[in-house]
């Protein structure tokens, strides 16, 4: 008689028998099952994060500190409703042209003519010639092309006096004057 016809036998019992050793048949215990279902469902979970969500919890931090740098560049140029005047009267003028000769002359000339930096006296600019843009160009600095940022040496009303005087030389037309660059204004 086999053991599976044997009613003595568990019908759960497998026909393995070694040494006296014998293996059952049993359902897998459903807690067992549940937890396999779980890390299987955790799994699908954490790839998803990983690939999808990780990405949009990069972006939005990114795009957190981009609201926060543009907040900040805002803050720097001042709110484009406070239009900058150039000042006019003759010593912020002349405090001008002395920031000038020490600071920028190297690089533009001892008339604004241009010699590294651009010409400064044609109404060409690269980066704008309205007041605020020049203020603007002198406080950041154009340090890919060698200028550095002004606004850590010059204070605001310093750099508002420079950029006076620059303007005063608008249409000097110095001997040896660099040629225009950027757009006419
Ligand atoms: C080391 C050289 C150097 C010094 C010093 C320097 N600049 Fe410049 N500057 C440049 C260069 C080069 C550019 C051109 C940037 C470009 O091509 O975008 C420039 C551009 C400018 C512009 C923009 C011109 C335009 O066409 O839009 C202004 C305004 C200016 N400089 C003002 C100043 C003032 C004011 C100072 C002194 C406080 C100064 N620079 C000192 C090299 C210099």
């Amino acid at each position: 008689m086999s053991k599976k016809q044997d009613k003595n036998i568990d019908p759960l019992m497998m026909d393995h028998d070694y040494d006296g050793i014998q293996e059952l048949d049993n359902n897998l215990p459903t807690w067992w099952i549940g937890l396999f279902i779980i890390t299987i469902i955790y799994g699908a979970y954490f790839v998803t994060d990983h690939l999808i969500l990780g990405n949009q919890v990069s972006a939005e931090v990114y795009r957190e500190q981009e609201v926060l740098m543009a907040q900040k560049a805002k803050e720097e140029s001042k709110a484009p409703s406070v239009k900058l005047t150039a000042l006019t009267d003759a010593a912020s003028l002349a405090s001008g042209k002395a920031i000038y000769m020490k600071n920028c002359m190297a690089c533009h000339g001892l008339e604004g003519q241009g010699v590294v930096g651009p010409n400064l006296t044609d109404p060409f600019w690269i980066h704008g010639g309205s007041v605020d843009k020049i203020v603007h160009t002198i406080k950041v600095g154009v340090p890919a092309k060698g200028m550095i940022a002004w606004k850590s040496q010059l204070k605001p009303q310093k750099i508002l006096e420079v950029t006076s005087y620059i303007l005063s030389l608008q249409g000097s037309n110095p001997a040896g004057a660099k040629a225009p660059e950027g757009a006419k204004e």
